[in-house]
C-alpha cells in the first residue's frame, strides 16, 4: 500500500477506483503479496526444507487456495469441508494434514479414503475411533499425536492453545501412553508428533521453550518420529511498527532440533502467509457527532471482519485520500450492526473525514472472510484479487435473495 499524489494505491490500483467499481464493503487481495510471503517463508526455513501445510482456516477462498497450491504448499485442515476444498483446489492428499479436537467418524472415514498424509489425533478416544475405522477398512492409517506442551505463547488469551488448561492436544504422560498404544496397533502407523501453541506469536522464546518440551518428550517416548509438526502461529505486524518474530532465531533453533532428532519438519502457517495480503475497503456512511467523540459509521461491520469485536484485535485504518486537516475530536470507527462491540478502532488525530470517503482496514487476509457471518442479515462482501494488471472477482457479493 502506498500513497501517490495523496491517493492510496494497492498494487497500482487506486483504492477510490476499486471502491467505486466494485462497491463496498469489499475485500481486496494481492497475488504479488501472497507470492512474496510464500517465497520469504520458504527462504527463511530453506535449510530445514519443511513441508509447509497452509492452515486453510485462515482463508478458504478457492481462488486463494489455488494460488497457494501453485506455490507447492500443502494444507492443514480442521474439518471435512476444509479437506474437500483443499482437494478441490488441487492440493495433493499426500500434502494434507488433518488437525482438530473433534473429528467425527464421517470426517475420519473421508480422510482415510482420501489417503491424506496424516490425521493428527488429539485424544485417546479419537485414536480408538481411528483404529476402529481403520480395522473395519483393513487399512493402515498414518497418524500423529498432538502434544500439549504446557507452554504459554504470550498471545491474546482467546487464541492461546498450548497451555494445560486449553482443550488442545494431550499432556506428556498421556502422550507417552498413546505412543505405546499406537505402536502396538496393527492398524495405526505413528509417524508424527504435532504441537501448536497459539497464534499471532511475535516472540521466539515460547517457540524455544516448546522445542525443549518436544525434545524431552521424544527422548522419553523412544520412538523415531518421521515428522514433527510444529504448527503455525507466526505473528504479523498489525500495528505497522516493524514488529516481527525473530525468524532467524526460530529457524536456527529448529535446525539444531532437526540435527538431534533426524526428522522432517511440518509447518502449518496461516496468518503469516495470508494475513497482510488483503485490505477491507469500506465507505463512511455517516459522521455522527457524539459526546466528546465523533462516530465514523462505516458500511463494513463486525460481520465482515470479526477480529476487533471478538478479540479486541487492532487493524490499521488508512484513508484512501490523504488531506492535511486533522480532526480535533476522537474518531470511533464503527459498523452499522446493533452491538456495542461492532467497533474497529478509536483513534486520536485522524485526518478529517466526511461522508462517502473511502477507507481501508489493513491486514485482513487471515481470519477476515473465514470468520465472516450474516449477522443482522447482512450479505457477505465481494472479494477481488489483483493479479498483475488484472482484477479477478474471486467471490461475488452475496445476494440478499440468498438470505431472504
Ligand atoms: N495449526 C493449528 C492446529 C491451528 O489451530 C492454527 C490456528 C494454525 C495452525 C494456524 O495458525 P496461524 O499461523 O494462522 O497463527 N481467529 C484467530 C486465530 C485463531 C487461530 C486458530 N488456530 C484470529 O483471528 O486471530
Amino acid at each position: 500500500m502506498i500513497y501517490k499524489k495523496n491517493s492510496l494505491l494497492m498494487d497500482g490500483f487506486r483504492i477510490d477506483f476499486l471502491g467505486h467499481k466494485f462497491k463496498t464493503p469489499m475485500y481486496c487481495y494481492s497475488s504479488k503479496k501472497i507470492r512474496n510471503n510464500i517465497l520469504n517463508f520458504k527462504n527463511i526455513f530453506k535449510k530445514i526444507n519443511p513441508l509447509i501445510c497452509y492452515a486453510v482456516k485462515a482463508n478458504s477462498n478457492l481462488s486463494i487456495l489455488k494460488e497457494i497450491k501453485n506455490h507447492d504448499l500443502g494444507a492443514d485442515v480442521v474439518s471435512i469441508g476444509e479437506l474437500m476444498k483443499a482437494l478441490k483446489a488441487g492440493i495433493k492428499p499426500q500434502k494434507i494434514v488433518f488437525s482438530g479436537v473433534g473429528k467425527t467418524s464421517e470426517e475420519i472415514e473421508y480422510a482415510i479414503n482420501k489417503n491424506i498424509l496424516l490425521i493428527n489425533a488429539e485424544s485417546k478416544s479419537e485414536i480408538l475411533q481411528i483404529e476402529k475405522i481403520a480395522k473395519k477398512r483393513k487399512k493402515i492409517v498414518n497418524i500423529g499425536i498432538r502434544l500439549n506442551p504446557n507452554t504459554d505463547a504470550g498471545t491474546l488469551s482467546q487464541i492461546s492453545t498450548g497451555k494445560k488448561e486449553n482443550k488442545f492436544g494431550v499432556n506428556q504422560k498421556l502422550f507417552l501412553e498413546l505412543v505405546n498404544f499406537s505402536k502396538r496397533s496393527k492398524y495405526l502407523k505413528l509417524k508424527c508428533l504435532s504441537v501448536h501453541i497459539g497464534s499471532q506469536i511475535l516472540n521466539h522464546m515460547p517457540y524455544q521453550r516448546m522445542l525443549g518440551v518436544v525434545n524431552k518428550t521424544i527422548n522419553l517416548s523412544r520412538h523415531q518420529f518421521e515428522y514433527i509438526d510444529l504448527g503455525g502461529g507466526m505473528g504479523i505486524d498489525y500495528e505497522h511498527k516493524n514488529l516481527s518474530l525473530n525468524f532467524k532465531k526460530y529457524s536456527q533453533n529448529i535446525s539444531n532440533f532437526v540435527k538431534k532428532n533426524n526428522c522432517k519438519i511440518i509447518f502449518e502457517p496461516g496468518r503469516s502467509i495470508i494475513g497482510n495480503t488483503a485490505v477491507l475497503i469500506t465507505k463512511v456512511i455517516y459522521v455522527k457527532e457524539g459526546y466528546k467523540k465523533d462516530f465514523i459509521i462505516l458500511d463494513a461491520a463486525m460481520n465482515d471482519l470479526m477480529r476487533p469485536a471478538l478479540y479486541g484485535a487492532k487493524h490499521k485504518i488508512l484513508p484512501s485520500r490523504k488531506n492535511k486537516r486533522i480532526s480535533k475530536k476522537v474518531y470511533e470507527f464503527v459498523g452499522p450492526v446493533c452491538e456495542s462491540t461492532d467497533k474497529f478502532a478509536t483513534l486520536l488525530k485522524f485526518q478529517k473525514l466526511k461522508e462517502r470517503d473511502f477507507l481501508v482496514i489493513c491486514d485482513v487476509g487471515a481470519y477476515g472472510t473465514s470468520l465472516a457471518s450474516n449477522y443482522n442479515l447482512r450479505p457477505k462482501p465481494i472479494e477481488v484479487l489483483i493479479k498483475g494488471k488484472n482484477i479477478q472477482i474471486i467471490k461475488k457479493r452475496q445476494k440478499l435473495s440468498e438470505l431472504i
